[in-house]
């Protein structure tokens, strides 16, 4: 079956952005020359998740939409009409959506988040393993990795790696 994976970076204290959806701060470890990985990871999926403010984020950054050779799907209760990027708009509960598309033939599926989304998915027992780059910053306030209400589910560590510019970066498997 494929695998849905979360990666994301957050702060020491487990924020994912600013409380105004900044994440600016991530900045603090671009280094010329290291990709953490993203690369790799990039090429091992062919679908993508987001909630709403997200995609709306990714909006903002006023470059080129960058998920151009991938299935993208973001979840909204609202109705909202296709725009110029490869997205579809899904309106269906993401439990009830990704428990079906996972079924389906097909590569892996990345989970980008944001908070809501993963909260959605992690209480369904529908994320297969976390990659989780812990920036080395605490910011005291934010948009929490899981928001809203997460269950306790417990998860074992299968690879580490520590960077110079103090990125810590962890994969977890269900445990
Ligand atoms: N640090 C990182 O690597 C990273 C990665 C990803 C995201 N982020 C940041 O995370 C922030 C957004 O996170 P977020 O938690 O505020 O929002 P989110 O999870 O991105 O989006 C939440 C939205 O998803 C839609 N949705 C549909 N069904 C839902 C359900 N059952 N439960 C909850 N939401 C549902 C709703 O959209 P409607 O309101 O349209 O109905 C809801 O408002 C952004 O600032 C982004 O930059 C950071």
């Amino acid at each position: 079956m494929r695998k849905v994976q979360l990666y994301i970076a957050a702060s020491i204290d487990g924020y994912i952005a600013r409380p105004d959806g900044g994440v600016d701060w991530l900045s603090k470890v671009e280094k010329e020359g290291e990709d953490y990985g993203y690369g790799s990871f990039i090429a091992s999926i062919d679908t993508t998740l987001m909630g709403r403010k997200t995609y709306d984020e990714v909006l903002g950054f006023g470059v080129p939409f960058p998920y151009m050779n991938t299935a993208n799907y973001v979840f909204t209760r609202q109705e909202r009409q296709p725009d110029n990027n490869p997205v579809q708009f899904i309106r269906e509960d993401p439990a009830d959506f990704v428990g079906k598309l996972r079924e389906q033939p097909g590569g892996n599926i990345w989970l980008i988040g944001g908070g809501g989304l993963n909260t959605v998915l992690l209480n369904a027992g529908l994320i297969d393993e976390m990659i989780l780059s812990v920036i080395p910053i605490v910011l005291g306030e934010g948009i929490p990795l899981f928001g809203g209400q997460p269950k306790e589910t417990h998860w074992k560590v299968a690879e580490h790696q520590v960077f110079d510019t103090g990125l810590v970066q962890l994969r977890y498997l269900k445990g």
